[in-house]
């Protein structure tokens, strides 16, 4: 059978053959369908881009009815169990699980990465009282442009990549002093005896020229949660980074754009819309009512759905295993009895069925965050942090992907046809 469409217009009755590759057809081949010459030819309307593929990628593949999620191939319950964060983000920016010593060389450069450029600091002290942490982040990523102006040189490859150790590195320094300067205390500097995740709690919760060991399982809970969140294919935040970046701006830029799109709670920002979710729901009680109102349209159950997960979100299944061993350490987060009875309720009723709605990413992390001691408007920064792996890899890929023009969607018109301008005195 050849891999091929036949389209037959009939509007002209004509016929044209188009090549399938990888399940895929070539949008720009629609443009060949036209009525006369006159007519500009047949685009796709695709908001949202909900069945559009804008890349080749050989990042990370996901199987949303099978609940399946791999880094470069590698099942994500198995690096969840046996990796670091720090050995995933090897994996993911280089495609192979490193040897002992490159695993040694990489972790020593990231490490030798993690002061931001002096001066930074201050840009800290100029925000208002307690500032939305994701917006702190998107700004002093940003900001870092102007510290790293030979950031601008994105295709000088030594160049490239020191850019991306300086975001992989700087990136739990910039949130602990997000996270410092909210609680007017004075930053701690990272600590070259500790390891990626000990660092950044220590960065986080150690006072100052004292010693800081963080609990061994609260940090590896952490590490774990870092490993989950590293890569998740074409998200609404690793788009804007490939669009963003498909501008040619410096690193620091596109950062600071995938931080944003991240920050939103139908996104990154839906962990913290949980915990909130569940405060105001209150008593496990109150759970019946609330999955009423959902049901009448009146707000969305947060933590809930995917766009590509028809089916129990693997990380999700990950974390409430970890939350688990979190909480034998914190003792139970008491607003987890509400979690657990949102969740066995959805899953039987019949809206969240037939929609195929389960618990994603979101649903649990927040409170395992909330039980280690972070406060809300830090979950999403704890998704970022992570993700920062997955951004680089696919920005990269997608700069030295022939295939990458700047992105450039086109639109269908609705408005007004032209018409002369009024001026103001004949205005009804
Ligand atoms: N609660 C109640 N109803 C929902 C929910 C929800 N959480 N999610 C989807 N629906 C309903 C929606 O109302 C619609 O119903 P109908 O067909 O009657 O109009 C149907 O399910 C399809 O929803 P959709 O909005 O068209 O689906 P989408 O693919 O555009 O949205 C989503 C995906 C994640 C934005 C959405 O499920 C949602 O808003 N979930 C809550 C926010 C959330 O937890 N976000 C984190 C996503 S995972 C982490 C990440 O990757 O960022």
């Amino acid at each position: 059978m050849p891999d091929t469409l036949t389209i037959i217009d009939n509007r002209t009755g004509k016929r044209y053959e188009l090549p399938i590759e990888h399940g895929t057809i070539r949008a720009s081949e629609l443009r060949a369908i036209k009525t006369d010459s006159d007519d500009f030819g047949l685009m796709t309307y695709d908001p949202a881009l909900m069945n559009t593929a804008a890349c080749k990628s050989r990042i990370t593949y996901i199987d949303g009815d099978k609940g399946i999620l791999r880094y470069r191939g590698y099942p994500i319950e198995q690096l969840a169990e046996a990796s670091s964060f720090i050995e995933t983000a090897y994996l993911i920016l280089h495609g192979e699980l490193p040897s002992a010593s490159q695993l040694a060389g990489f972790t020593q450069t990231i490490e030798a990465q993690r002061m931001p450029p002096p001066g930074l600091e201050q840009l800290f002290r100029g925000f208002p009282n307690e500032p939305y942490a994701m917006g702190v982040l998107a700004a002093s990523f940003a900001s870092l442009s102007t510290f790293y102006p030979e950031s601008r040189r994105i295709f000088e490859d030594w160049n490239r990549t020191l850019q991306m150790h300086r975001v992989l590195g700087h990136a739990p320094t910039l949130a602990a002093y997000a996270y410092r300067h909210r609680r007017h205390q004075p930053t701690v500097p990272p600590s070259p005896s500790l390891g990626y995740v000990p660092n950044f709690l220590a960065m986080l919760f150690a006072e100052p020229g004292k010693p800081y060991t963080p609990h061994p399982v609260l940090s590896r809970a952490l590490d774990i949660l870092f490993v989950l969140h590293a890569d998740h294919e074409q998200n609404c935040s690793t788009f804007a980074m490939r669009a963003v970046g498909s501008s040619h701006a410096d690193l620091f830029t596109v950062m600071a754009g995938a931080v944003s799109a991240l920050s939103g709670p139908l996104h990154g920002g839906a962990n913290e819309a949980v915990l909130r979710m569940l405060a105001e729901i209150g008593h496990v009680n109150h759970v019946p009512e609330f999955i009423k109102r959902v049901k009448a349209g009146e707000g969305r159950l947060m933590g809930f759905g995917h766009r590509v997960y028809k089916s129990y979100d693997p990380r999700a299944k990950i974390i409430k295993r970890t939350a688990d061993e979190v909480f034998e350490v914190t003792g139970k987060n008491p607003l987890l009895e509400i979690a657990m009875e949102l969740e066995r309720i959805a899953l039987q009723d019949d809206y969240f069925v037939k929609r195929r709605l389960y618990p994603n990413v979101d649903f649990y992390s927040g409170l395992i965050y909330q039980a280690m001691g972070f406060p809300t408007d830090m979950f999403p920064v704890l998704f970022a942090i992570p993700r920062v792996a997955g951004w680089l890899a696919q920005w990269e890929e997608s700069l030295l992907d022939p295939d990458t023009k700047i992105t450039r969607p086109r639109q269908v018109y609705i408005g007004s046809d032209q018409r002369d301008y009024v001026p103001m005195a004949k205005r009804s």
